[in-house]
């Protein structure tokens, strides 16, 4: 009897639990709103000096951007109508001033600020809180720890291993050459620079390049980054929970555990191979002194080493910069030499004549390919690798013109449109090698052109990445004749790395057939 009466009772109150959770949820949107608005005020302000494009008040200009290959020559447009900067809303209460002008860039990529916490929060929860994204002792512990891991003297053996990797490639490209069938690049050429990365920094020779097929990881990266810029765009997805809760969130996190089971093997083998070895020592005479070796040892000064966590976001972090990037840096080096035939022919003069009848690179014929290296230099203007880089200002900073922003505002970098600032570039679009003359390098601003970024955050993997460029390159360049077929052009679009919407396509023919 009691028991029903309870029951009742606990029945009756029922509506009041839902009129209590309507109201709960009322009071949750109305004070997510009152926050939306007032941080919108706020940014508002603080931007106050810069005049930018109009913007929708959910979506902000992101709904100019059409994801057709259309959308960093939209951002440029306006870059010509507001000179310096300008701001970009990701949302209602979401908005970076995007800077390209390289006395902008300067004030940014010199101070120490750390990265942003928008952009870079949503590449975390992949590649973890490794160099990439870490800031403040984290990041600074880490630098130092791992700068020897690209030291002259480790980079060395690196450029055979490049040209081996190399080589597998240019071997799958006869059929090709024998057949004058266009081709895509940039997937032969991830598979290259993936071969490379795993040999040189992980010491792991995998058969990557021969094995046919879609390779999973690469397969995971090209999801993970397309899911992350549609992240950046649909401000719901900018919550976590929501996120999480879509089916997009699901996918993420499907591509993410593929690149992670890919780096967790990669760090298991290599424990094994390194069980009985307990000094560092021991290791560097036995061969190169690797960056896997390098995490691996690493103690601080309570003998300490990396956590299993730090560990994995490291490889995870190297083993996607430093493949993808030069993946996107070299298809479009190959593209703009298949475009510009005139250039492509005296690179590949000065390429046979370092190489005196040697088909591989060594370290001593980087330094032999000047004007090779003017040709790739140009590339990364046109075509950065990585368009855009972003802060997070903890100060209030101060532009060169007077002009000001306070603490807490994000600022872009738009390499892509500093590459490609009229006021700074003599006809900006064209290629034009002969900017990187000395001569003419001297004239302009060191920040005019950032492909690797400047300051205390540029990429560690420069040097590495500019090898691994030159290699294959000169060795391309050797063997065969690059052409551009004109059904196909290259629909460029951001997505972490500067990618083509219908890929890199050219056609090629072997040197010993050119006219
Ligand atoms: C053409 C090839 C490459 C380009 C264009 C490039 C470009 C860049 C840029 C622009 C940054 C700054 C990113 C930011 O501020 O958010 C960066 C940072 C970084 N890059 Fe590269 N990169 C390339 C290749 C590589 C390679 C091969 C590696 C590793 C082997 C690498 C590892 C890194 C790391 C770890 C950082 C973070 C450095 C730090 O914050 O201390 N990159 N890269």
């Amino acid at each position: 009897m009691e028991l029903t009466e309870a029951f009742l009772k606990y029945q009756a109150a029922w509506p009041h639990i839902h009129y209590f959770i309507a109201v709960l949820c009322l009071v949750a949107a109305v004070y997510k709103l009152t926050n939306i608005v007032l941080e919108r005020k706020a940014i508002l302000r603080s931007f106050e000096a810069f005049p930018g494009p109009p913007a929708h008040f959910l979506f902000g200009n992101v709904l100019e951007f059409k994801q057709d290959g259309t959308d960093l020559f939209r951002a440029l447009k306006w870059a010509e109508q507001y000179p310096y900067a300008f701001p970009l809303w990701f949302g209602p209460s979401v908005c970076l001033l995007n800077i390209h002008h390289p006395d902008y860039v300067k004030t940014v990529l010199s101070s120490t600020e750390p990265k942003d916490d928008f952009a870079y929060r949503f590449i975390e929860s992949w590649i973890g809180n490794g160099l990439l994204v870490s800031n403040g002792q984290k990041w600074f512990r880490h630098r130092r720890l791992l700068t020897p891991a690209f030291h002259y003297d480790v980079l060395k053996p690196y450029v055979n291993l490049m040209s081996e990797s190399a080589q597998t490639m240019l071997d799958k490209w006869e059929k090709y050459a024998n057949t004058n069938e266009t081709f895509e690049l940039f997937e032969h050429v991830s598979l290259m620079t993936l071969d490379s990365i795993l040999k040189c920094a992980f010491s792991s020779n995998s058969n990557c390049q021969t094995e046919g097929g879609t390779n999973a990881y690469i397969k995971a990266v090209y999801e993970l980054s397309n899911l992350i810029n549609l992240r950046l765009r649909t401000f719901p997805y900018h919550s976590d929970l929501i996120f999480r809760l879509s089916p997009h969130g699901f996918r993420y996190r499907r591509a993410r555990k593929v690149a992670h089971s890919h780096t967790n093997e990669v760090i298991k083998k290599r424990k094994e191979v390194l069980k009985a070895e307990t000094e560092l020592s021991r290791i560097q005479t036995k061969r190169y002194l690797d960056f896997l070796d390098i995490l691996l040892f690493a103690r601080d000064e309570k003998q300490q080493g990396l956590s299993d966590e730090d560990l994995r976001a490291e490889v995870d972090t190297f083993m996607f910069e430093g493949h993808d990037t030069t993946a996107s840096g070299l298809s479009f080096i190959l593209y703009c030499l298949a475009c510009h035939p005139e250039h492509q022919k005296l690179c590949r003069e000065e390429v046979c004549q370092a190489l005196q009848g040697k088909d591989t690179m060594e370290w001593e014929d980087l330094s032999k390919i000047p004007y090779t290296t003017m040709c790739i230099k140009e590339s990364l203007r046109l075509y950065p690798p990585v368009p855009g880089i972003s802060r997070e200002v903890t100060k209030p900073i101060t532009f060169f013109d007077g002009r000001t922003l306070p603490a807490g505002s994000h600022i872009g970098v738009s390499v892509f449109a500093t590459h490609r600032n009229a006021t700074v570039w003599e006809n900006p679009n064209v290629f034009d090698p002969l900017r990187f003359l000395p001569e003419n390098v001297s004239k302009r601003s060191p920040h005019a052109f950032v492909p690797f970024s400047a300051g205390p955050r540029n990429c560690i993997g420069q040097n590495f990445a500019m090898n691994e460029m030159k290699v294959v390159t000169a060795m391309t360049l050797k063997r065969y004749q690059l052409i551009k077929d004109p059904e196909y052009e290259p629909k460029i679009i951001p997505r972490l790395v500067l990618r083509s919407l219908n890929g890199i396509h050219i056609k090629i023919k072997p040197v010993e057939q050119e006219e």
